[in-house]
């Protein structure tokens, strides 16, 4: 027989202040649901099609969608129940201002990052996690049988989404970083790793005097002239198309590092931070030479903080990790750069200042 302490909460009459603990358990593990279901109304482009219109039935948005209605309802309905879509009594869907974010074209469009994260490049690591846990692999590895980036060589499609989720990331979060530090001081510019260049675009932008490098994977410099146009700064960058283990372009004043080294263990790390710390020169005779790394610091412990999640995704994929201040400072001393302590924020997105040392 059921004692009354084992009894739920609700039934026991004492107080709620939410869903029972094992309730708020269960719904922990809804992730999987909850993200596929994004991801489909995502990739379907259902938000494009309810953009600037009224609420649309079913059986009109299985047609623009090349889907069949009954499973799309189903999906649709899920969609509402999370907050991305509201369903009336008709059956007809609407966009919430949460699911207008999915829409291509909107100002604040998150579609890429959804995109990519409903990729299985992204969510099958997640479906050998023990492997990453028991071996220290990284599980990426393990699934694909190929590390990330060689795998995104291979698959353009993947490669597309990921770059654009960068490109689409990066927008904001350049904005944040970019205004952390003043470059004003800097006349040369070299951003390594540097994706589509949306990071040294802004930089750049708010620098009116200085020139830039981009330093990338020529397949991925492929889609930065697009982006440095828009930015107006395109004239000011040399592409230049490398490993940056091994040739990173030296005697500028200042080199960036975003969202770059969180994909690599610390040895790899490492060898890219003394790559750019060979670049920077003699610490003697250029003092004023700088490398800025702009990632998300890990906060407290217990805090929210989605540096703790992003962590995961980096062992799974790359073997990479996110970073406490501390072990910021640590890689850094270990590859010649001495910390310039954080004048505001040191969690969250940070761009950290390190100056060479001898
Ligand atoms: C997470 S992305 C960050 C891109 C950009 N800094 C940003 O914040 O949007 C990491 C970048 O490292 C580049 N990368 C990976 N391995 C590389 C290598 N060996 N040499 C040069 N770039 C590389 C990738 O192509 C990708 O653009």
């Amino acid at each position: 027989m059921t004692s009354a302490t084992q009894l739920p909460p609700a039934v026991t009459g004492r107080p709620m202040t939410g869903p029972p603990p094992e309730v708020q358990l269960v719904m922990l593990t809804h992730g999987k649901r909850v993200s596929q279901v994004v991801y489909a109304v995502a990739a379907l482009g259902v938000a494009d099609q309810l953009t600037g219109a009224e609420p649309r039935p079913v059986p009109e948005l299985a047609e623009l969608t090349g889907t069949r209605a009954e499973p799309l309802y189903r999906l649709l309905r899920a969609a509402a129940a999370i907050g991305v879509l509201t369903e009336h009594p008709d059956r007809s869907f609407g966009l919430t201002p949460v699911g207008a974010a999915l829409a291509a074209d909107a100002p604040n469009s998150q579609r890429d990052m959804v995109l990519l994260n409903g990729d299985p490049a992204l969510w099958r690591p997640y479906g050998d996690i023990l492997h990453t846990l028991r071996t220290g692999e990284p599980a990426f590895e393990h699934v694909f049988g190929t590390s990330f980036f060689e795998y995104l060589r291979r698959s353009p499609e993947t490669a597309a989404t990921f770059d654009g989720a960068m490109s689409s990331i990066g927008r904001w979060t350049s904005l944040l970083l970019a205004a952390q530090a003043d470059f004003s001081g800097f006349s040369s510019i070299v951003d390594v790793g540097g994706g589509q260049g949306s990071f040294l675009a802004t930089v750049l932008s708010r620098t009116p005097g200085a020139t830039g490098v981009l330093v990338d994977q020529e397949e991925v410099l492929a889609g930065a002239p697009g982006v440095l146009a828009a930015a107006g700064v395109a004239e000011r960058v040399r592409l230049q198309p490398g490993d940056f283990f091994t040739e990173v372009p030296g005697g500028a004043d200042a080199y960036l590092l975003k969202a770059v080294l969180h994909d690599w263990d610390d040895e790899a790390a490492l060898r890219i931070l003394r790559a750019v710390r060979a670049a920077l020169g003699d610490a003697a005779e250029r003092p004023q030479a700088r490398l800025f790394v702009g990632e998300q610091v890990v906060g407290d412990p217990n805090s929210w903080d989605p540096a703790k999640l992003l962590d995961l995704d980096m062992m799974l994929r790359f073997g990479g990790r996110e970073r406490t201040l501390t072990e910021w400072r640590d890689l850094l001393a270990a590859a010649g750069y001495q910390l310039v302590p954080p004048s505001g924020a040191t969690s969250g997105w940070v761009l950290l200042e390190a100056r060479p040392v001898p």
